[in-house]
């Protein structure tokens, strides 16, 4: 099981960015993703009805405190990975993740407090040039599940896509 925390958000800034937090999070395999920094409705909908349509269990939620988040995941056995590009290289430890089959996977905006990488067990790069919480998420999940995230089917879909070489099909519940 591997739920992500979005730190940070910030209304007005990073809407898109987080709400895509979410979907890819959702599409690659994560349980669920808690945002925490200014509560944001909006995404935590938008998540919901996106699952709604397309299927699967995936849950949205927030939570003011993100070191209450770590606190308690820590406490029901889940390893805390943070990812940041001044961790140990994500191809050095992708074995010992995933020996670890509860995990919290937390992702940053603009500026992480230190004590977060205190608290995680890891501090985990995707590269060591700064990108985006997104991409540095896809690549972990992918590494992770070890790409059969690509393949994960979703229940109860109302929509489902009918892969095409050309134009779009989809299969409507
Ligand atoms: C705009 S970046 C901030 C960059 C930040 N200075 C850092 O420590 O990675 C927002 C988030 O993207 C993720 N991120 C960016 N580059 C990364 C990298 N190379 N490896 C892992 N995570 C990265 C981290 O979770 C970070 O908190």
């Amino acid at each position: 099981m591997l739920v992500v925390l979005r730190l940070g958000h910030r209304l007005g800034r990073d809407e898109r960015i987080s709400t895509h937090c979410g979907l890819v999070a959702r599409a690659l395999g994560a349980s669920s993703i808690i945002y925490s920094g200014d509560h944001d409705s909006g995404i935590i909908e938008s998540i919901k009805k996106t699952a709604e349509s397309w299927g699967g269990k995936f849950k949205a939620e927030y939570n003011e405190s993100w070191r209450q988040v770590i606190k308690s995941y820590k406490k029901r056995g889940f390893a805390i990975a943070h990812l940041s590009m001044y961790g140990l290289p994500l191809q050095k430890k992708i074995s010992a993740l995933r020996r670890k089959k509860k995990m919290l996977v937390i992702i940053g905006s603009e500026k992480v407090p230190p004590e977060v990488y205190d608290l995680a067990d890891f501090n985990i790069s995707v590269t060591q040039q700064p990108h985006s919480e997104v991409a540095a998420l896809a690549l972990l999940l992918h590494e992770y599940f070890r790409g059969k995230e690509l393949k994960k089917q979703f229940s109860k879909a109302k929509l489902k896509i009918i892969p095409q070489e050309r134009g779009k099909k989809v299969e409507k519940d």
